[in-house]
């Protein structure tokens, strides 16, 4: 009976490697398609067609089954290999939670294309509509898209899958005053005519095809660097992310060139609901980062890092997100390291598993392995400090190890082998074997397992550790003890001593402590949203009331589910906070992006 189970379970991980696609991708695949879309902002939808080029895998399959979340499909045609179309029927399958439903399409025959006629939802979990007054701007309406993890299906019909890559051509159709920008070749479209082609030759996951329509201007920062954003922000953009050429120039040398052409910036509203998001050749960013001085630029690292790791290789499975983005915190941190330095790049290390340590008491202790399970569940849940952080510490383990020359070497080849494949935790460990571990006596097989498979931090962690914030510690605690802010000698704190100072607090700190700080600094209203939530999450926790006005405008402001979800949840865990909390969520509901909403929602139990 045992060994049945154990085989019944293994044949269904073999059958199906994503759980979270309802494609029949390994018997039909979508190598490329065509996209043809309108954007109408009075309907809030996207209209028009996709054409899937196919190709067939098993002779006697009839059926196409594709991913789809709240789309209204109007008509399906197949071409034959003579080149004529032909009507076809569709059903959709039963609706799942999070994870939308099948697309079931009958092939009498083997089509070479299918197009699907469709539009999508105003509530279409992957898209944000904004009105013109949610802009900076405030004249003209915007969208964009997020398709990471599972939510591509909500606007394009199609394998929704990390497993399979395709290419991609387009054309999308806009009000004549707006541009439209994709993660694509944007060239063709110097002129704001409404009518805009792209083209994606470089074969990608569906999670990162992604579009964006606004009122948005270009400046260039070097010859293959830019910026597109609206008015208000263009400049400011371009002062903050100057380095981005040299971050280039750095993570090419250590990694090999930089495959994708061009890389831009996109800057969107506030309300987008990461800090970052490494569509190809155009990385998504929140205005949130712009802090005026550079310090939270390690976020357009990290975009630019997945060219490497996430957009070249990438995880076949979304419970295998750690292949993404723990590789790529890593290398984000070398590129850090090379451009401002290694003591910066210490810093945010010590940051970064101060917010894994803060975080793992919350999760389940299953959560908390690299490789997870997230059968059944919202991947978008995968994302937490354990795949990123973790996943770091990992291959910072192998570096110290093996020494920087031969793992960089390690991680060069790495990306040139499986470069535009998908990579699952058994193939990495294959490769492992094969090169750096051939050397047994540096690190042996069952410590990287040990990484991989325990829960929490492995025994081999060395922790980070910093100067600075030994420092830092010690004038906090004298000032915590004699009530004397002389003791702060903070005039040449960094961004990042500020951060541990506010997140390190000691459980005793009073509130009228609270208060002298907030009248010496201003942290209540820091324009630095790193620092702003960090001393938002102490203020509630501490009972600090003079912040709560601050809070709520800063919620009202900012949509990034990394700060605006963790403090509704803090808000209404505190005496009477919960009627505070949804009072607020009331009013900055219709701003916030709906993968916020969700996340909201959750937290408030709605
Ligand atoms: N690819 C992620 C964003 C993501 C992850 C979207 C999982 C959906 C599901 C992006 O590269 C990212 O990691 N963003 C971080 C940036 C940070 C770690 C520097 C973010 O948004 O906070
Ligand atoms: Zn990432």
């Amino acid at each position: 009976m045992r060994l049945l189970v154990v085989l019944l379970v293994f044949f269904a991980v073999v059958a199906k490697a994503d759980p979270h696609s309802f494609s029949n991708s390994d018997i039909v695949s979508h190598p490329h398609l065509q996209l043809d879309l309108t954007a109408d902002f009075d309907k809030k939808q996207l209209s028009g067609f996709v054409e899937l080029d196919l190709e067939w895998h098993l002779p006697e399959a009839r059926e196409l089954v594709l991913d789809s979340r709240d789309l209204t499909v109007q008509r399906v045609m197949g071409r034959t290999a003579e080149g004529q179309w032909q009507a076809l029927s569709h059903q959709f399958g039963k609706k799942q939670a999070d994870h939308g439903q099948a697309l079931i399409i009958g092939c009498p025959e083997q089509y070479n294309k299918v197009r699907v006629y469709y539009h999508t939802s105003p509530n279409a979990s992957g898209l944000q509509w904004l009105s013109a007054e949610q802009t900076s701007e405030k004249t003209q309406p915007f969208m964009f898209s997020q398709s990471q993890s599972i939510h591509a299906r909500s606007w394009i019909p199609l394998q929704d899958t990390p497993e399979r890559r395709l290419t991609f051509s387009a054309r999308i159709h806009t009000p004549k005053t707006l541009l439209a920008v994709m993660g694509a070749d944007n060239s063709a479209n110097l002129e704001r005519d409404g009518d805009y082609q792209f083209e994606m030759p470089q074969p990608i996951p569906a999670y990162l095809i992604a579009l964006a329509v606004g009122d948005l201007h270009f400046k260039a920062m070097s010859e293959r660097t830019g910026v597109y954003a609206e008015r208000a922000w263009l400049d400011k953009a371009v002062a903050e992310f100057g380095d981005t050429e040299q971050m280039m120039q750095v993570a090419g040398r250590m990694y090999g060139d930089y495959a994708w052409g061009r890389y831009d910036i996109l800057v969107l509203p506030a309300s987008f609901p990461f800090g970052g998001m490494e569509n190809p050749r155009l990385s998504f960013i929140t205005p949130t980062v712009i802090a005026g001085d550079k310090s939270l630029v390690s976020l357009i690292a990290h975009e630019l890092a997945h060219s490497w790791s996430g957009n070249l290789v990438t995880n076949a499975s979304w419970h295998e997100l750690w292949l993404n983005e723990g590789f790529t915190n890593y290398v984000e941190n070398r590129i850090m390291a090379a451009v401002y330095g290694e003591e910066r790049a210490l810093l945010e290390r010590q940051l970064a598993v101060q917010e894994l340590q803060a975080e793992l008491p919350d999760l389940a202790p299953a959560d908390t392995r690299l490789v997870t399970d997230y059968s059944g569940r919202d991947p978008d849940e995968a994302f937490t400090q354990v795949p990123y952080v973790k996943g770091m510490l990992l291959l910072q383990f192998l570096e110290q190890r093996f020494g920087r020359e031969k793992f960089d070497a390690f991680l060069k080849h790495y990306f040139a082998n499986f470069a535009f494949q998908s990579m699952t935790t058994e193939r990495f460990l294959r490769y492992l074997r094969q090169t750096l571990l051939q050397d047994p006596d540096t690190v042996s097989f069952g410590e990287v397992l040990e990484w991989l498979n325990q829960p929490g931090l492995a025994s081999t962690f060395v922790a980070p550790q910093s100067d600075a914030f030994v420092q830092v510690d010690r004038q906090a605690s004298q000032w915590q003890q004699s009530d004397d802010l002389s003791k702060l000698q903070t005039t040449d704190w960094s961004i990042h001593q500020w951060l541990h100072f506010i997140n390190q607090l000691s459980a005793s700190v009073r509130p009228e402590q609270l208060a002298a700080l907030d009248q010496a600094f201003g942290l209540s209203q820091s324009q630095n949203a790193e620092i702003a939530s960090a001393w938002f999450a102490q203020a509630i926790s501490r009972n600090y009331q003079s912040a709560l006005p601050h809070i709520k405008t800063f919620l009202l402001q900012v949509g990034r589910r990394k700060f605006v979800v963790p403090l509704y949840q803090q808000l209404a865990a505190m005496p009477g906070g919960q009627a505070m909390a949804l009072q607020i969520y009331q009013q900055a509901k219709a701003g916030y992006h709906p993968l916020t909403q969700v996340a909201v929602e959750r937290v408030l139990k709605l």
